[in-house]
């Protein structure tokens, strides 16, 4: 049915056999295989011109420099904000969030102060705030969610006051794949003068984002759920809460001058840079960016609807297995349990079909008790897949749910 040969054969890693058959790789949503543009571009930045940046006065130095400020004015674009300094990068999703927990958290929460996150929210996005609320004595509250996994939107405006400092909620679940209507939540927070954190770990990857549009104070995401490397992600944030924050680590290339008695710190984006950067990484992620923006989110959203309305209408038709998270509006996630199977061994089996899911708990403990089951089985979608790879992974479940009879 739905194939796309062309973008599938810039992936190396799918092309080759394991265990004399290619993996039917359905785990992109933990972290996406890398196109042969990314590979090569990280491979050149060692071959041809490394160094570090932002420190000397030599070519390599200098050509590192470039590239790597480059990928900056990249992100930019690609997220559409007003200004490269908004742009900072981290290591990751959950760098970028402690960041703003500790830094603009610190900064602003006090004693009785709310701080609202959401039922459906990775531990990335929980750990951070609660430690924060409990070191400031602010109060953590979680929007509840539906039985289909949808926020509960009248809930959440019910709890916002002018107490309430900080939302902090994911556009994508990572397990139910519901995509929140991110743009209202911002909207109802600022009603009250909360500041509004959008986790886009799952949802920059699935649709175009335009994050002065939605007018986000603060969003965040990884390099390598977007086909770009691990080790990379991005903060961005308004300059003018950025300019305001302290920064949240300190050392090397985020200073300005540094005596014994007193330190000032480098302006914007330096300031929350402390440190060498994952330097090839970054470069790579441009090349990352320019390959999702040459497939375009056009052919990405269709063609992981195609494949997830597939997906959804095959699995539907096993008796014995239960979709957790049927919202109305979903991303190319399911998550799944089969009664009287552990998803453990649902997913160890599978993989002796050549069938790569996760299971487990999936970072988001608080989750799983909400919708009464203690672990799931996940398939997550690229715009690699193919309908052949979920034709595996339902031939895989019946053999399964066969075996334990
Ligand atoms: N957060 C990633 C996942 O959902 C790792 O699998």
């Amino acid at each position: 049915m739905i194939a796309l040969p062309e973008i599938r054969a810039q992936f190396p890693i799918l092309q080759q056999a394991v265990k004399g058959q290619t993996v039917a790789f359905l785990d992109t949503g933990a972290s996406a295989q890398k196109p042969q543009q990314v590979i090569d571009a990280e491979r050149a930045v060692y071959e041809h011109y490394y160094a570090n940046i932002h420190r000397g006065v030599y070519y390599f130095s200098e050509k590192s420099t470039q590239e790597y400020e480059a990928v900056r004015e990249l992100v930019r674009a690609f997220i559409k904000a007003e200004d490269p300094r908004e742009i900072i990068f981290t290591k990751g999703t959950t760098e970028s969030i402690n960041l703003v927990a500790q830094s603009y958290g610190r900064k602003v929460l006090q004693a009785g102060d709310i701080v609202i996150i959401s039922e459906m929210e990775h531990h990335a996005n929980i750990v951070p705030w609660q430690m924060i609320c409990e070191e400031k004595g602010a109060i953590l509250k979680v929007i509840p969610i539906n039985d289909a996994g949808e926020l509960e939107m009248d809930q959440y405006r019910a709890m916002l006051n002018d107490r309430v400092k900080i939302v902090s909620v994911t556009q994508v679940s990572n397990v139910l794949g519901t995509i929140n209507d991110v743009a209202t939540i911002v909207n109802e927070a600022h009603k009250v003068g909360a500041k509004v954190l959008i986790d886009g770990a799952q949802g920059v990857v699935h649709q175009p984002l335009d994050v002065m549009a939605l007018d986000a104070d603060f969003y965040v995401f990884s390099a390598h759920k977007l086909y770009g490397p691990s080790g990379v992600g991005v903060l961005y944030g308004k300059r003018t809460l950025l300019e305001a924050m302290p920064p949240y680590q300190t050392g090397g290339d985020m200073i300005d001058v540094v005596t014994f008695e007193k330190t000032t710190f480098a302006p914007l984006p330096n300031k929350f840079e402390a440190g060498t950067p994952n330097i090839a990484g970054v470069i790579a992620f441009g090349e990352a960016i320019k390959w999702v923006t040459s497939v375009g989110f056009e052919l990405i959203e269709s063609h992981e609807k195609a494949l997830l309305e597939y997906a959804t209408s095959a699995l539907s038709q096993i008796p014995e297995l239960r979709i957790i998270g049927t919202a109305e509006n979903k991303a190319g996630v399911i998550s799944f349990v089969i009664k009287g199977i552990h998803p453990h061994d649902i997913g160890t089996l599978l993989d002796h079909e050549g069938v790569a899911v996760r299971v487990g708990h999936h970072c988001a403990q608080p989750l799983m008790k909400r919708m009464k089951v203690p672990a799931t089985a996940r398939m997550s979608l690229g715009v690699y897949n193919t309908s052949e790879e979920i034709d595996r992974l339902v031939a895989g479940l019946k053999k399964i749910i066969a075996l334990f009879g």
